[in-house]
């Protein structure tokens, strides 16, 4: 059988999910339909998704060894350089869907194997290393801000705990849209990289110079009390993760007494990451990128996301 380097869940640790990770050999993806194509993979990007599997979250004993990653670039069977869109149909699956590396095999691989509609062409002008950061966290931050959060009708936005994949996204992304961003971060360093983005930084649970129309939440339990203080009359709070728990105490008088809508959000769809594709192409806007590594070390890449201490995407280049 015909086999790949790639990186694995090999075993579940909570504890320690850099312990549960291999780098070695994996047979080539499956196709599972006709309409199903390989890709060559010339970038992926890791997400905190990759940690929860390693951690066991998501992923059953009897799917492992599972390749890990859900975003890439690549090169399709004819020769084009694409985009790969991560989620699947799957009827086997509670949501009708999945993301890569949770039923199908990852994008942290030599190769990845998707339906056909699942790619997209990759623009003109836009690196594969830059389009490979696109697929997930900012795919998020998109659908967030445009879909849900209606920016087009907002003034301010409010981006809790500014280091995170999709929270640098929101950040640049509300920027390049002119909007008036605020951003909140607990640590200084992360402040001052923030207003380099075009926000304004602050500490979390800081008073905002005005309320803001739109808030991007991801933080959840330790930030939800600030983003209800900090809603103007009528404003979105957009919700797609809970780094710091998922059972935050609700002011409900604030909820109605300011008429919020309070919106959850997963991903985003093919048309939407389209849409991303072409703003970033057309704005020139680049994501935000921790760091770059060739897959010869994407362990290292790992213990940076396990770290904490990322400011934006960690991306690895296939093609190194
Ligand atoms: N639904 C989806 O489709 C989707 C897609 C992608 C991600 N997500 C979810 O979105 C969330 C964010 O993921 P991410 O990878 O972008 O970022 P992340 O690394 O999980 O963290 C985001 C930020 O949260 C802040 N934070 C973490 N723990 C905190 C605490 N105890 N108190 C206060 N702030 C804290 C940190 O900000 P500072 O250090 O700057 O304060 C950190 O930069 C995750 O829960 C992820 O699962 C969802």
């Amino acid at each position: 059988m015909p086999i790949m380097r790639a990186a694995f869940a090999s075993r579940f640790d909570d504890a320690n999910p850099l312990a549960a990770l291999t780098v070695g050999e994996r047979p080539e993806p499956a196709h599972h339909g006709d309409d199903w194509v390989t890709v060559q993979v010339t970038a992926s990007s890791l997400n905190h998704h990759d940690l929860w599997s390693l951690r066991g979250v998501g992923l059953r004993a009897e799917q492992l060894p599972m390749i890990l990653g859900c975003d890439a670039a690549g090169i399709d069977p004819e020769g084009n350089p694409v985009v790969v869109y991560p989620v699947i149909p799957t009827p086997s699956d509670p949501r009708r869907i999945s993301i890569l590396s949770e039923h199908f095999p990852g994008t942290l691989a030599e190769r990845v194997a998707v339906p056909r509609a699942n790619l997209l062409p990759l623009p003109a002008g836009l690196a594969a290393t830059d389009a490979a950061c696109l697929p997930t966290a900012w795919l998020t931050a998109w659908r967030m801000l445009t879909t849900r959060g209606r920016v087009d009708e907002a003034a301010a936005v409010l981006v809790q705990g500014a280091g995170g994949g999709v929270a640098t996204a929101a950040i640049a992304l509300a920027s390049a849209m002119g909007k008036r961003v605020y951003a909140t971060s607990r640590d200084a360093a992360k402040r001052e990289r923030v207003a380099v983005l075009g926000a304004t930084a602050v500490e979390p649970g800081a008073r905002l110079p005005e309320r803001v129309d739109l808030v991007i939440e991801t933080v959840g339990a330790a930030t939800f009390d600030h983003s209800l203080k900090s809603a103007a009359p009528e404003a979105r709070i957009v919700v797609s993760g809970a780094t710091a728990g998922h059972e935050p105490k609700v002011n409900l008088r604030r909820v109605f007494a300011m008429q919020l809508e309070i919106l959850g959000t997963s991903m985003g769809t093919p048309d939407e990451l389209a849409a991303l594709l072409t703003f970033c192409a057309e704005r020139g806007l680049r994501p935000v990128q921790d760091r770059v590594v060739p897959f010869t070390a994407v362990e290292e890449a790992f213990v940076r996301l396990h770290s904490g201490d990322v400011f934006g995407k960690v991306v690895v280049d296939h093609a190194a």
